[in-house]
Parts: structure tokens; C-alpha cells; sequence
């Protein structure tokens, strides 16, 4: 496996992602890669930081100085409680994946609307006036909703194991968005002839419960145009072979990870990291995932 070089120093600065469970993280590898293509003095390490924790990790964090942090399950919601700014988008999605030091205490961010959006253009899928299904209605599924509204969906169908998540997530997206939304329970066959995009949110289907998948209606799968999993690990997962072997095109989740962690990067030190490094790092990932390792 190739690793990462890291110099340290006192002028070093932190970075880092707090989550539980964290082991599995590719964010680690990602930026520190980052850093040593931008040639910063900078590292970033995993916090494995537990729900009761998070209060304390947050003021910890700040009182250390850690420049940034990523946030990730199950923090995503509770974090916003800690913060002294959150920015509007992250405001309107409800959810948090990006601190950034101030003066006081922690700005927070979301990086994963625009981790979507940048995979979807980057593989030349639009969402304007498409029809888009929706599985899940957890944080993730808020970022991709937000999305979907901003970015003029035709219709937005949430489908979800618990119909009240799902009712109080279209009433989020109404808040800002006129967009037509219907509530469906999982696996529930839809009346359109035609799912043009279907984005899959939840973490069924993930390493260890790979032989999962949300939805196993082959009626629904046959709507499916274009298949997304947020999921990278595996990087094809039941719901995506599915959808594939109904001639779907498929998109997994490194991309909108990737993409998100750039942005946050872009965030921490108000910059632009040139498209060269992105294309050439993104590809180095996805030769990574494609080993295994
Ligand atoms: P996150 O906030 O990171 O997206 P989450 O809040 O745990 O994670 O939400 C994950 C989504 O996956 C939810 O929509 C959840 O459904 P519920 O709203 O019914 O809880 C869904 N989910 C998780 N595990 C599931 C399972 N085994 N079967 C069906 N849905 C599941």
C-alpha cells in the first residue's frame, strides 16, 4: 500500500475527521494526499469521537487549535448545536460535514450538496426538470434534497423505512424550495414510467452487508435511468448491479466523497486547489478502491 509522507513540525497544522464509527475512513488518505501534492505543512488524522463526546470534542478541538474538521455519522445533525456560525446552505440542508476555526469557536458547512452536484456534472448528468427518487431521508438525504430542489428537479419522490422522517424531510425542502414532492414507503412501486435519476442514501448495501440493498422490487429498477449510491465500499453494491443489469447507468459514492473533501479543503484555507491535482488524485482513489486496499 503506498503511504503518505508526513513532516512534522511546530508550525504544523491539524486537520482531521471526528466520527463513530471512523476505521473505515478514506478522508484520512484523501487530504493527506492533498497536503503532500500542495506541498502544506498539515496533517490530518481520524477522531474516533463517540455521541456523549461531541460537546467536549468540539470545545477540545478549538482549544487546541485545530484548523478544520470533517464531521461524518453520526455527528452530522447534533453538531450544528456546537457551533458559534453555520453557513446558509448548511442551514438549509440541517446537517453539517465542514468546521472551520474562527476567533470564537467553529463556522460549519456543507460539503456534500456540493460533493453531489460536482460528481453528477462531472459524469455529465443534470438534474434540472428530471425525475428523481430519493432512498433514504437521513442527513445525507437532506444534502442530496436540498440538491435536488436547487438545482429545478421536476419531481422529488422520498422513499423511506420511516414515513415520519420522510414527511418531516419534504417539509424542510418546502421551507426554500417549491418543488413537487411525494412520500413513499420503501420498496413501494412508483406510478411514473420513468425514474430519470435514483439517488441512494442510506447505508444499506455498505462493506459487511454488501448482499443488501434497499429496494428489491425489479419493476422499480426497470424505471431507473441513472443509478447513484453514495456508498464507495464496495464500489458496486447490490442496489448498483441491479440497477446496471437493467441497463441504468450506475455512479457510486468516491466521487461525491472525493469532491466534498476538496471543498472543505478549499474552505479551511480560502483557496482553489487546481484542477490538475483533483483529476490526478481522484484517479490514484479510484485505482486505490479498485485494489481493494
Ligand atoms: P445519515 O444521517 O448519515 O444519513 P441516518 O440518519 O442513520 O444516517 O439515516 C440513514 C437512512 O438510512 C435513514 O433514512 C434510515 O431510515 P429510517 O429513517 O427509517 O431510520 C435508512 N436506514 C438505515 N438502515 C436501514 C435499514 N436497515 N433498512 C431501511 N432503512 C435504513
Amino acid at each position: 500500500m503506498r503511504g503518505v509522507k508526513v513532516n512534522l513540525n511546530g508550525q504544523t497544522k491539524v486537520l482531521g475527521v471526528i466520527g463513530d464509527p471512523i476505521e473505515h475512513t478514506m478522508s484520512p488518505y484523501i487530504h493527506n494526499r492533498l497536503i503532500e501534492e500542495l506541498s502544506h505543512n498539515h496533517v490530518y488524522v481520524p477522531f474516533h469521537v463517540k455521541k456523549d463526546g461531541l460537546e467536549k470534542a468540539i470545545h477540545g478541538a478549538h482549544a487546541l487549535g485545530i484548523q478544520g474538521l470533517n464531521v461524518t455519522i453520526p455527528h452530522k445533525e447534533e453538531v450544528l448545536d456546537h457551533l458559534v456560525e453555520v453557513d446558509i446552505l448548511a442551514k438549509q440542508i440541517g446537517a453539517v460535514n465542514t468546521l472551520k476555526k474562527t476567533a470564537n469557536g467553529y463556522k460549519g458547512y456543507n460539503t456534500d450538496a456540493y460533493g453531489l452536484l460536482t460528481s453528477l456534472e462531472h459524469n455529465n448528468i443534470s438534474l434540472k426538470d428530471k425525475v428523481v427518487l430519493l432512498i433514504g431521508a437521513g442527513g445525507a438525504a437532506k444534502a442530496a434534497a436540498i440538491l435536488c430542489a436547487s438545482q429545478g428537479v421536476k419531481k422529488l419522490m422520498i422513499m423511506n423505512r420511516t414515513i415520519k422522517k420522510a414527511e418531516d424531510l419534504a417539509y424542510v425542502v418546502k421551507k426554500y424550495y417549491d418543488t413537487q414532492i411525494e412520500i413513499y414507503p420503501l420498496n413501494s412501486v412508483v406510478l411514473d414510467k420513468k425514474i430519470h435519476l435514483c439517488i441512494q442514501t442510506t447505508p444499506i448495501g455498505m462493506h459487511g452487508h454488501s448482499n443488501e440493498a434497499p429496494i428489491s422490487e425489479s419493476e422499480l429498477y426497470q424505471k431507473i435511468e441513472v443509478a447513484v449510491d453514495i456508498i464507495y465500499n464496495p464500489m458496486e453494491t447490490l442496489f448498483l448491479k441491479r440497477a446496471r443489469e437493467h441497463k441504468a447507468l450506475t455512479l457510486n459514492g468516491i466521487e461525491m466523497l472525493f469532491y466534498q473533501g476538496i471543498k472543505a479543503y478549499e474552505i479551511w484555507f480560502d483557496m482553489t486547489i487546481p484542477l490538475t491535482i483533483q483529476n490526478k488524485l481522484l484517479l490514484e482513489i479510484k485505482n486505490k478502491l479498485q485494489r481493494g486496499i
